[in-house]
């Protein structure tokens, strides 16, 4: 009954791992998921109370698949402001989560055959999206020199005829590691040599970094490739509304139409009172984005200071986002209560085993000997975590 695309299909390692320790906790054991890709704090107020006034207006129908042109607007000008760029609303499309809206544009883009780099570690879906539209991933992977990035040799080595699209994240999911305008000003160059391919900036962290207001971007270092980049971003991070289901694409008019074109048969169109809402709020949310930097920065210092002292391990410094990189690669080999730690899917189900903490192996993201583990919960939590982490690799032998 089932297609061989689905029959083929992983499901999101991460949402399967977050539901697996949901289960765990509701059958009364003592978990500590650090698997969220969503922060611990509510929805800004300000939006709430937007949203409840426009269901109470009654703005609860069908909106343009391509979004209201209110959040169009509101979000070309935060761009423009942020990484100065000359967008209009007809540069934006509007629709369910970030994660739809990167479907959207392969489907929009892409033809079977065509190769699409992904940096790699990755964030879990890019690969399986890439196959769901009959391209092909080609994964180039980053160390430990690069910082996990991708460096522009690495990238001219990988690019093909059929290279029809670069994915960039920055900051990275799962490294936390943003890259710096003299990076992205050499992948810029080498970009700038091959026309035909597109690039996706997923800019979805870009607010959430550590020591600017935002991340350096591709289109700084060459504004002339916005001819052929596309942002995808949304609300679910900054603004905390993972729940809500909204996000956006920022492009040349042509691939946003064929992307609204897409949307208008598939999703019709994404919440009309939630698209008002953060269309009012977002130019009024910088204290509010600001407060929760602090907060993830504090946290990253505890973890980043509480990891530093446990054997064995070691953690990435980070640069942004809500992730925690951690090498494990001196595990590997060793063994725990006589079971041996061959990989990550190893490790971290022998951790959870013995201390109901949950990571996501690095094989998840494409590179083993690693693990995600994330900062999105309570300090309290990390805390506990550490010392559940420091009890567990004391007795790996
Ligand atoms: C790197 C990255 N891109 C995109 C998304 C999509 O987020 P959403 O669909 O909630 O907007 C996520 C969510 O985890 C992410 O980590």
């Amino acid at each position: 009954m089932i297609s061989n695309l689905i029959k083929d299909l992983k499901p999101s390692a991460t949402l399967s791992l977050a539901t697996k320790a949901k289960q765990l906790a509701a059958s009364g054991k003592d978990v500590i998921s650090l698997t969220v890709g969503e922060p611990d704090w509510e929805t800004y107020e300000p939006i709430k109370k937007a949203a409840i006034k426009y269901i109470q207006e009654g703005k609860t129908k069908y909106v343009p698949s391509s979004g209201v042109p209110e959040l169009r607007r509101a979000v070309a000008k935060k761009n423009n402001l942020q990484i100065q760029t000359q967008y209009t609303e007809e540069n934006v499309t509007v629709s369910s989560g970030g994660k739809f809206l990167i479907y959207s544009l392969m489907q929009s883009t892409l033809n079977p055959g065509d190769e699409v780099i992904i940096p790699a570690p990755y964030w879990v879906s890019y690969p399986s999206q890439v196959r769901l539209v009959g391209a092909t991933p080609v994964i180039v992977n980053g160390d430990k020199e690069t910082q996990y990035k991708l460096c522009a040799k690495a990238l001219e080595k990988a690019i093909t005829p059929k290279t029809k699209m670069l994915i960039l994240n920055s900051p990275s999911n799962p490294t936390g590691r943003v890259y710096t305008k003299n990076e992205l000003d050499e992948i810029a160059q080498v970009l700038k040599r091959y026309p035909q391919i597109i690039i996706m900036s997923d800019d979805i962290y870009n607010e959430l970094v550590f020591s600017s207001k935002v991340a350096p971007h591709i289109l700084q270092a060459s504004p002339e490739l916005s001819e052929r980049t596309v942002i995808v971003s949304g609300a679910s991070k900054a603004f905390s509304m993972t729940g809500w289901r909204l996000g956006w694409a920022v492009g040349p008019v042509e691939i946003i139409k064929a992307m609204t074109k897409f949307h208008s048969q598939t999703t019709s169109c994404a919440a009309s009172f939630t698209q008002y809402a953060v269309a009012e709020c977002m130019p009024d949310l910088g204290s509010y984005i600001e407060n929760s930097v602090e907060i993830l920065k504090k946290r990253m210092k505890m973890a980043l200071e509480g990891i530093s002292s446990i054997p064995l391990i070691s953690a990435e410094p980070s640069d942004g986002a809500f992730y925690v990189w951690l090498d494990i690669t001196q595990c590997l080999g060793k063994s725990f209560k006589g079971k041996a730690i061959k990989s990550s899917d190893d490790f971290s189900q022998y951790l959870l085993e013995e201390t109901n903490v949950v990571v996501v192996p690095g094989s998840a993201f494409g590179l083993d000997g690693y693990l995600r583990a994330s900062i999105a919960v309570s300090d309290e939590k990390i805390t506990e975590a550490l010392a559940r982490f420091r009890s567990f690799l004391e007795q790996i032998s």
